[in-house]
């Protein structure tokens, strides 16, 4: 994501439809809490969410949609929790992998590999290859994600390279650095929406969120539908994009 100057999204002039969408889905805790009900329960109602958005996704002209599945951070929290998440990853990929090549998504992993079990390495490499031909929607799981580590992966293999003789330090810049993030291909999201009423980006795509619109909306992410990422957008269309520049409108 993100290696371009003037994000590629730029190049669109429907700006009512954003082409890449990132959400942080937020709040199945305190959806499951609200009902008295484990937090395992928001989780797995969380899964059944994801999955009316991806479905919603593509017939609302969305080409990539990126959604924070599981940070870097989330190590912090009680094992049967992790144990929790990592089975709704299990199980999300198994059941509906089919249906999701099926459907023409091309489903991607952003994060870390390196110290995740080998039964989820291979379930997502084998997601990533079964669908790699597929055009319809890039689905793009941020497992075991967080900005900060993406950024310094792609700033070691850069000073790597520059250690090793094959890179002209003075060649460092934003356009390279972006070329080393985890999924350069992909442009930068036009909309981040974070669900459950909190208001920050929590180490997600930070680089690649430099002229995102952000949407924060109050509902928690089990609850969250067609309507609710149609409203986002409506949201989005609202807004004037200028990434840096003057309003196109009036040159001001
Ligand atoms: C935030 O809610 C959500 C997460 C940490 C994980 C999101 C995971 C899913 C929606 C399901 C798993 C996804 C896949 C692809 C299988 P929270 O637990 O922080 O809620 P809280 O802030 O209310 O406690």
């Amino acid at each position: 994501m993100s290696n371009a100057a003037v994000p590629a999204s730029q190049a669109s002039d429907r700006t009512d439809a954003p082409l890449h969408v990132a959400i942080i889905m937020d709040g199945n805790g305190r959806w499951a809490a609200a009902r008295g009900l484990p937090r395992a329960e928001g989780h797995r109602r969380g899964v059944e969410a994801l999955r009316r958005v991806v479905r919603a996704a593509h017939e609302l002209g969305i080409h990539h949609l990126t959604i924070f599945s599981f940070s870097s951070e989330n190590w912090s929290r009680p094992a049967t929790e992790i144990g929790d998440l990592f089975g709704l990853l299990r199980r999300f990929i198994r059941n509906d992998l089919a249906t999701l090549h099926r459907d023409g998504v091309r489903v991607r992993v952003i994060g870390e590999r390196a110290g995740l079990d080998a039964d989820i390495c291979s379930l997502l490499t084998e997601a990533e290859e079964l669908t790699r031909n597929n055009t319809r929607l890039n689905l793009i799981v941020a497992f075991n994600y967080g900005s900060r580590q993406e950024i310094a992966r792609a700033a070691q293999r850069l000073a790597q390279e520059a250690a090793d003789g094959k890179r002209d330090p003075s060649s460092i810049n934003a356009d390279a650095l972006g070329q080393y993030l985890d999924a350069p291909d992909i442009p930068d999201p036009d909309l981040i929406i974070r669900t459950s009423g909190e208001q920050r980006l929590s180490n997600f795509l930070m680089w690649q969120a430099a002229y995102s619109e952000l949407v924060f909306v109050p509902m928690h992410w089990p609850d969250f539908d067609k309507a609710a990422l149609e409203s986002a957008i409506a949201e989005y269309a609202r807004r004037e994009r200028r990434f840096g520049g003057l309003a196109a409108k009036t040159g001001s």
